[in-house]
């Protein structure tokens, strides 16, 4: 069994994927960014090193390190762009080396604001990025650091329209809205795949597996399979916690202007899950249904 360190153990997704470790009986050390700043290459260099002992010792991998220490705000990136690419870059940059020096496995959290959005079908896992933001400008350089540092132990995973009971997200905007407001006007000009945490947390801990028991490397799409429009999201929010869907009004990207333009098209292949022998996540609304319990309470 492998030693697991999470790092940005405190956001949306290391919060779920912690729990999911804990309950699976693996040993996890979590890191928040009080505890470990990825940015402090000492300070990387030390964690990782230490969980390889912990493991077992150095001839002997058994660690795995999954960062989700980032920077997620894409409109504070567009501002910043030197304070994201610090984060993203650097941060990623420092976990890939400290893990290439102490023989430990990678896995990097990257996004689908690597492509450009103007697709009109999936985005396979090899085509070409074309950033159109800062904050997925750093996520392709984070992601050239992973697969540069271990090219044959560090694994990329993409994802997208996250969202949990922890943190603040789409999803759980939606329920307060639905608790608060007649109607809700929402994006119908933008398409994507709404991903559960929980679900992504259970895929991190299979990829995990998988890199500990026999070695997988590159670029891999999680996200729940299908697609649908952030108002064909939130409409199903409203049915899922047995409201009128027909309170959410579809409306255009122009009646709600953001400092940074949000990809129109963010649909990821699933082709190469077939190669590792897993089969893609399960479809987006079946995973917003078995998430309703505790996503999509009004507490
Ligand atoms: N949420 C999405 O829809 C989405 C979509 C695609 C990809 N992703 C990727 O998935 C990963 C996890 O995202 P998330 O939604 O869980 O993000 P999140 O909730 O924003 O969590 C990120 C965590 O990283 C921490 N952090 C920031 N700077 C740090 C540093 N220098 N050292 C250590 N920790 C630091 C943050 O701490 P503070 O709170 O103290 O800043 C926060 O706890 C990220 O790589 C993100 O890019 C997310």
């Amino acid at each position: 069994m492998p030693t697991w360190l999470v790092t940005g153990a405190e956001g949306m997704l290391g919060r779920e994927l912690v729990a999911l470790l804990h309950g699976v009986g693996e040993p996890v050390v979590p890191t928040s960014r009080a505890v470990l700043d990825v940015t402090e290459a000492r300070a990387v260099d030390a964690a990782v090193s230490s969980i390889v002992r912990t493991a077992g010792g150095e001839s002997q991998v058994r660690a795995i390190v999954v960062n989700l220490a980032a920077w997620t705000d894409v409109d504070a990136a567009e501002v910043d762009e030197p304070g994201a690419r610090l984060v993203n870059v650097t941060g990623a940059a420092n976990v890939a080396r400290a893990c290439r020096r102490a023989g430990a496995r990678m896995i990097q959290l990257s996004t689908d604001y690597v492509f450009d959005g103007e697709s009109d079908q999936p985005y396979a896992e090899d085509a070409p990025v074309a950033p159109a933001t800062a904050y997925g400008r750093t996520k392709v350089e984070a992601e050239r650091e992973v697969t540069d540092a271990l090219p044959d132990t560090g694994v990329v995973l993409r994802t997208g329209w996250l969202y949990g009971v922890h943190g603040p997200n789409f999803v759980r905007t939606m329920v307060r809205m639905s608790d608060e407001r007649p109607y809700v006007d929402v994006v119908n000009d933008q398409r994507g795949q709404p991903t559960w945490a929980f679900d992504l947390a259970e895929r991190i801990v299979d990829v995990g597996r998988l890199l500990d028991a026999s070695g997988i490397a590159g670029v891999l799409h999680a996200t729940n399979s299908g697609s649908t429009t952030w108002y064909g999201l939130a409409r199903a929010v409203f049915a899922e916690r047995g409201l009128d869907p027909d309170r959410v009004r579809p409306v255009g990207s122009d009646r709600m202007p953001r400092l940074t333009p949000r990809p129109a098209y963010s649909v990821l292949g699933h082709d190469r899950w077939a190669r590792i022998g897993l089969a893609p996540m399960r479809p987006w609304r079946t995973a917003l249904a078995a998430a309703a319990p505790t996503v999509l309470s009004g507490d």
